[in-house]
């Protein structure tokens, strides 16, 4: 039977890249989303791929709408935690709405959602659950201290999940992209930018189709020896 996977802000960006592609590697796929009604429709529209939303901020919507998810689709297999969003201040001027906006998504998010799909997979005795962190939260980034708190708090939760879930047949793992041609990367001042391109080895920002494929290979059934991992996909910018 086909895997139900789950992909959080997956219908734009390297979330919806990550839809398509375990979309084509045969699950059944239920991309959520959080506000961007316009974007969903005309992703499914071009995907056939069911969207949802709700905001995986709020842990009461997170386990209704898994519940939805699980009664249209079956148990949830697969969970990629991708959802995130950046509110980018140099520490003496980020508020304190812009530290909890963000680690309410970024980080209590992956809570929220992961929290709702791990007593299901330990009662099956299997699961796949990937985050998608940052080379921000691995080497740290002027003006995001929110942002790279929650990213670098991804990993540290991956790592504890990982042991715990070993015995139940769950992987927990990272995927760190570096900067990738996103509307997230392209919200950047565009000197600022072009200086981040010019730090990146590989000589150009990375493709969502590059990160989607991480997250296949992770998912995969025969992927089970692979947990607590971090695979850094950032054009050689920055190695841990
Ligand atoms: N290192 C050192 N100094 C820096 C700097 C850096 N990387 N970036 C900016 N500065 C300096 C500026 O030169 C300026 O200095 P002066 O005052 O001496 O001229 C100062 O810091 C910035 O002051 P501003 O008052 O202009 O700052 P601002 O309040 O307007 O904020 C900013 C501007 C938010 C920092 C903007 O420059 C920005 O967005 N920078 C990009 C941050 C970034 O890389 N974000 C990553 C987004 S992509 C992402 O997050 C995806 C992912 O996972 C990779």
């Amino acid at each position: 039977m086909a895997r139900v996977a789950v992909v959080t802000g997956g219908s734009r960006g390297i979330g919806a890249a990550i839809s398509k592609a375990l979309k084509a590697a045969g699950c059944e796929v239920a991309a959520t989303y959080g506000g961007n009604d316009e974007a969903a429709a005309a992703f499914t529209k071009e995907t056939g791929i069911k969207t949802y939303k709700w905001s995986v901020g709020d842990y009461d919507a997170c386990k209704e709408g898994i519940a939805q998810i699980e009664s249209d689709l079956g148990p949830v297999d697969i969970l990629v935690n991708n959802a995130g969003i950046t509110r980018d201040a140099p520490f003496h001027k980020m508020t304190p709405q812009q530290w909890h906006e963000v680690i309410d998504t970024n980080l209590t998010g992956v809570f929220n959602m992961t929290h709702n799909v791990w007593p299901g997979m330990r009662e099956r005795k299997f699961g796949r659950i990937v985050t998608i962190s940052s080379i921000n939260g691995q080497k740290g980034q002027f003006a995001q201290a929110n942002y790279a708190a929650s990213k670098a708090g991804d990993i540290g939760f991956t790592k504890s999940l990982a042991q715990e879930g070993a015995r139940a047949g769950i992987t927990v793992n990272v995927v760190a992209p570096g900067y990738v041609g996103t509307d997230m990367v392209m919200a950047v001042p565009e000197k600022v930018r072009e200086s981040i391109i010019g730090q990146i080895p590989v000589g150009r920002l990375g493709e969502p189709e590059e990160i989607a494929r991480c997250v296949a290979f992770l998912t995969a059934d025969d992927a089970g020896f692979i947990t607590g991992s971090t695979i850094t996909a950032n054009g050689g910018q920055y190695f841990t």
